[in-house]
């Protein structure tokens, strides 16, 4: 039912030279039962390029939801440094440590995410943003109404990426289709893309911090999906410089610094 396609095969074929397996979404949910992640799967509730989610009930007895990566894709290069030659499984285990890493420190930071679990084999579990019946709904999935004042919804996201800058942290991805609303809360999920930044440009070569300029332009971008989402969907404009402002807080120094360094030195 649910084709794991491998894009890269011949490729990887190739450059491996041996045959690459895919992994069935049941398969993997096999492989994360075995590994403790989760005893009683409930529903595969999300699949999309990179990986497929499902939830279920650990041994705890939590609700939880396991996000299992999909073999490598060739979007997936170059996200961790130099794993280019790395075996696909390798990487894809890779990939679950790394999120599981990601997501506990924006957990620690008191963002609201999920909580994470565990990590193993290629998948992690975390903590199910839901109640018995299953995953709360997406901001994408709820209608123009829903919200009787959708500007306090914004201000939420707003602040999430406020508390998330100065945690040193930008998202990459967040929209809409990464936003939960449960119990009166939004909740960001999805960090793999999550980069953890430097508070200047000059990052040693291999370092996983990236420079605070290639973090300003990934909140910029940010900012550019999230603000014409509520645009569109629930007629709220926002200043979108005061906005980029609030969020920089403290950090807007360091920024403008480095980005008239840039500037001096590329003239
Ligand atoms: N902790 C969670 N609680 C509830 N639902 C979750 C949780 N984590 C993920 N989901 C659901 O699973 C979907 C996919 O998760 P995620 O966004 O992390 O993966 P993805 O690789 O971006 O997949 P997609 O391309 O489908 O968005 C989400 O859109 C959401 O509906
Ligand atoms: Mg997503």
């Amino acid at each position: 039912m649910y084709v794991i396609k491998v894009l890269n095969k011949e490729y990887l074929e190739r450059r491996d030279g041996e045959g690459i397996e895919e992994i069935s979404p049941d398969e993997a949910l096999a492989e994360a039962i075995e590994n403790g992640l989760i005893v009683d799967a409930r529903q595969i509730i999300g699949e999309g390029k990179e990986a497929f989610v499902c939830w279920g009930i650990d041994n705890l007895e939590r609700l939880v939801a396991v996000k299992t990566y999909k073999l490598y894709k060739t979007t997936h290069r170059g996200v961790i440094h130099s794993t280019h030659r790395t075996n696909p499984y390798v990487m894809i285990s890779q990939f679950a440590k790394l999120e599981y890493y990601k997501n506990l420190d924006l957990f620690q930071s008191k963002l609201p995410v999920p909580q994470p679990y565990k990590y193993a084999g290629f998948s992690y579990s975390m903590q199910l943003i839901g109640d018995e019946d299953g995953p709360a709904p997406l901001l994408r999935d709820l209608n123009k109404t829903f919200f009787r004042n959708p500007a306090d919804i914004l201000e939420q996201c707003i602040d999430i990426l406020y508390e998330m800058f100065q945690a040193h942290y930008v998202h990459g991805d967040f929209s809409e289709h990464n936003l939960i609303w449960h119990e009166d809360q939004v909740f960001l999920i999805d960090f793999l893309q999550a980069k953890n930044f430097a508070l200047k440009d000059a990052v040693t070569y291999g370092s996983p911090l990236i420079p605070i300029s290639r973090a300003y332009r990934i909140l910029r971008k940010d900012l550019n999906s999230i603000l014409p989402f509520f645009k569109r969907q629930y007629r709220i404009e926002v200043d979108y410089n005061e906005v980029l402002d609030y969020i920089l807080g403290e950090i807007k120094e360091k920024v403008h610094r480095e980005l008239e360094l840039n500037l001096e030195t590329s003239s």
